[in-house]
């Protein structure tokens, strides 16, 4: 018989302890399945949620490789791991998913666009170099990407003429087509370890125009059903040439001519999916857990038209948080608040998120406007 993974000593490993450990972390509650979190300190959001908690640096070879060999399964919640130990993990036969040679693959974003160009997977024109090209002959405007290191936005510009090229860091990067979309889109896939896959229904994502941050991501997106399910083949087929395991959250432009472009991937559970806890019948998390562990996989279907808000710190707040508001948005319908446990805020630090269900999407979106003009993400003034 198979070893038990529910009240049992099987122990599943998650190397991060920010909110998406943290909301993993609530399925192996559910679930009662012991976890090992490894984070730099104890006041890591997914602390409290683990049965034991390894203070350590993740990017760290010796720390991951010890933890590592402690777990029956390891898992990740952030991409920026010791690639390096995992795939030594793996060699010694501990079960890692996401695979280090899919993270290997996603972490440089030159690297991950050429594996797109090889795998026919449509994406926007670029070329990769080991400095930016000052004399370049692409035509203005067009993107700059940090091949590493980047992350939400940061990393991420706009050149517009060639006196923004020579302020550019000195490190690998890329020029990129711009693209005028008319839609940023996401889905999230879902693929075990035995293969079995399915796709969460497609997602749109509006953007904050000054922090690069997502402001609302709608489930499902307002888009024609044919595209939704074009969007979704292409999800399942960037899933398969990775040969994934767990969640992987595809993010795509829907161009003002109807072709759809893969943007980037991220190999976990992802901003894009935060709706799924009260928006779908399985929660993404619940989903990366049932994957990495090769239990079958839940249903994707969506209870109700969903928005979620990210709550970010307000700007010119610093310090002991405080979440104006928060009372007042819990009175309205449909309306609930997640706050991941970080004390101190800061400019568009990730605090938390909303998710406003409705019966139509339009009252909800409606909805997810007063929640973002009611709550607010301050700093205490007396430790200001
Ligand atoms: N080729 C592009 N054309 C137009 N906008 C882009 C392009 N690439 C990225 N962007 C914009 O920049 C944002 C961040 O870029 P992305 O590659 O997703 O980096 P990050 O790792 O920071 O999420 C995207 O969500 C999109 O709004
Ligand atoms: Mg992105």
């Amino acid at each position: 018989m198979e070893q038990s993974k529910f009240s049992s000593p099987f122990i599943l490993g998650i190397l991060g302890g920010g909110q998406l450990g943290k909301m993993m972390l609530y399925t192996t509650r559910k679930w009662d399945i012991q976890t090992y979190v490894m984070d730099t300190n104890e006041d890591a959001p997914g602390f409290q949620g683990s049965d034991v908690f390894f203070a350590a640096d993740i990017t760290d070879y010796d720390a991951v490789m010890e933890m590592g060999r402690m777990v029956d399964v390891l898992t990740i919640e952030i991409e920026n791991v010791n690639v390096e130990a995992l795939q030594d993990l793996e060699d010694e036969g501990i079960k890692v998913f996401p695979r280090a040679k899919t993270l290997r693959l996603i972490s440089n974003k030159a690297v991950q666009k050429q594996f797109y160009n090889d795998n026919n997977i449509p994406t926007a024109a670029f070329e990769a170099m080991e400095i930016p090209d000052l004399n370049t002959k692409r035509p203005f405007p067009f993107i700059w990407k940090s091949a590493t290191g980047g992350y939400d936005g940061k990393g991420v510009q706009v050149i517009r003429n060639v006196d923004q090229l020579k302020d550019l860091p000195a490190v690998p990067c890329l020029y990129e087509d711009m693209i005028d979309y008319e839609l940023e889109l996401a889905v999230i896939v879902a693929r075990n370890a035995s293969g079995a896959m399915t796709t969460y229904p497609v997602v749109e994502m509006e953007f904050h125009p000054e922090a690069n941050q997502v402001e609302y991501v709608l489930c499902p997106a307002r888009i024609p059903n044919e595209v939704a399910q074009k969007a979704r083949a292409l999800a399942l087929q960037v899933s398969k040439a990775y040969e994934h395991v767990g969640l992987l959250a595809v993010e795509m432009f829907l161009t003002k001519d109807g072709a759809l472009l893969v943007n980037e991937v991220a190999p976990r559970p992802h901003n894009s999916g935060h709706y799924s806890i009260e928006g779908a019948v399985t929660d993404q998390f619940e989903q990366h857990v049932r994957c990495v562990l090769d239990l079958p996989l839940g249903s994707t279907d969506t209870i109700l038209p969903a928005v979620m808000v990210n709550l970010v710190g307000d700007e010119g707040h610093e310090g002991d948080v405080i979440y104006d508001g928060i009372q007042e948005i819990l009175a309205m319908p449909g309306v609930t608040p997640h706050i991941y446990g970080k004390k101190q805020t800061r400019p568009f630090r990730k605090m938390g998120h909303v998710t406003i269900v409705g019966n139509d999407m339009e009252t909800a979106r409606a909805l997810a406007q007063q929640v973002k003009e009611r709550i607010k993400v301050i700093a205490n003034s007396s430790t200001k």
